[in-house]
């Protein structure tokens, strides 16, 4: 049996983790810094960092223990190593490189996004490559063909927000707080789509690529008309950002052509994945493709270590480790290959 000891602190989460390769998590710890971070409405860099620095060796020893296990036990220990805030990605990489060193054991250093491309695998031993993914999480919104370990293929990115980020966004308009996602799939739910009239940006336009910068401006002038009801617009905005999500994918999905009947599934990952009315629009769709549809469990969708320890036990699995000099990236995309999108900021 094949152990591997994850560790992943590149936002908000404090995470550890011992994965094993018979696809069981034996133990796993897990701390969110939403109090932290509060009151600021998002994500402190610097206040994250000292979060991660107080809790990961703590949490280590907590994650073993919970396992009746020592590092002895472990195979290999993995850890984030970008892209994310450089921050708390040092914190989690020094600590897996103080932890390989004590033991002698070898140091994975994952790409965060390869545990969100991975993680489904993690939870169903029948997904096999290729397959189709949509990543949608905080930082970033892509649409991936899944060849193999480390074989991305991007097919499609944003070309200013990520879809994470205008659910944030839009709780910040509404005054729901941080974290913004669950809040307002929480008040969309009770709420008329239909009841506001919001864009679909690049709706029907030749490459599958996304934006939703327009999206979130058509969200703050609709809040400040002041004449919507605030779940009316929550519900808009997200029926708004699925009809954005689905028409992209079906751009995706014509471009690959035949080469689709080569996927073994859709899936979805990473923490907007969590959206029960996204997986069902998905769901809609794939079934209308004659595509199985994968989905990770909600807990394995929003950043942890788990995703991080399997991604490293995958590539373990293939022979791969990395030296102790290996750096933390702020940027790393998963398809270096990937041309830059016209318009597009700063997201990898
Ligand atoms: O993958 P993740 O945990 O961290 C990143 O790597 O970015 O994703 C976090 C993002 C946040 O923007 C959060 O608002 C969003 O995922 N999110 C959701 C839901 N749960 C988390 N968005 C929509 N609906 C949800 N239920
Ligand atoms: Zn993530």
């Amino acid at each position: 049996m094949t152990i591997i000891l994850g560790i992943e602190s590149s936002c908000d989460e404090t995470a550890a983790a011992l994965v094993s390769d018979g696809r069981v998590i034996l133990a796993q710890h897990i701390a969110s810094q939403d109090e932290q971070h509060r009151p600021y409405g998002g994500v402190v860099p610097e206040i994250a960092a000292r979060a991660h620095a107080e809790r990961i060796a703590p949490m280590v020893e907590a994650t073993l223990a919970d396992a009746g296990m020592s590092l002895a036990d472990v195979d290999a220990i993995a850890a984030t190593a970008g892209p994310g805030l450089i921050g708390g990605v040092m914190v989690g990489l020094v600590t897996a490189k103080a932890l390989a060193m004590a033991s002698g054991k070898p140091l994975l250093a994952v790409n965060h996004l390869e545990g969100h491309a991975l993680s489904p695998r993690l939870a169903d031993g029948d997904l096999s490559f290729p397959y189709l993914l949509l990543l949608v999480s905080g930082g970033h919104c892509q649409i991936l063909w899944v060849e193999g370990v480390g074989q991305y293929r991007r097919l499609a990115t944003t070309i200013d927000d990520a879809l994470g980020e205008a659910f944030d966004k839009t709780a910040k308009i509404l005054g729901l707080g941080y974290p913004g996602g669950p809040a307002v799939e929480r008040l969309a739910a009770t709420g008329n789509a239909k009841a506001v009239p919001l864009p679909r940006p690049l709706l029907g336009s030749a490459e599958p690529h996304f934006s939703f910068a327009g999206l979130k401006s058509a969200v703050l002038r609709a809040k400040q008309a002041g004449v919507h009801d605030d779940a009316d617009i929550a519900a808009a905005f997200q029926q708004a950002a699925i009809d954005c999500l689905i028409d992209r994918l079906k751009q995706a999905m014509d471009g690959l052509g035949e080469h689709l009947g080569k996927a073994d599934a859709l899936v979805v990952a990473g923490g907007v994945a969590a959206n029960k009315a996204i997986r069902g629009a998905l769901e809609t769709l794939a079934a209308g493709r004659s595509l199985r549809f994968v989905a990770p469990p909600l807990a394995l969708c929003t950043d942890n270590a788990a995703m991080i320890a399997w991604a490293g036990l995958e590539r373990f699995a293939t022979g791969q480790s990395d030296g102790l000099d290996v750096a933390a990236r702020p940027r790393w995309p998963l398809d270096p290959d990937a041309s830059p999108v016209r318009g597009a900021g700063v997201k990898a």
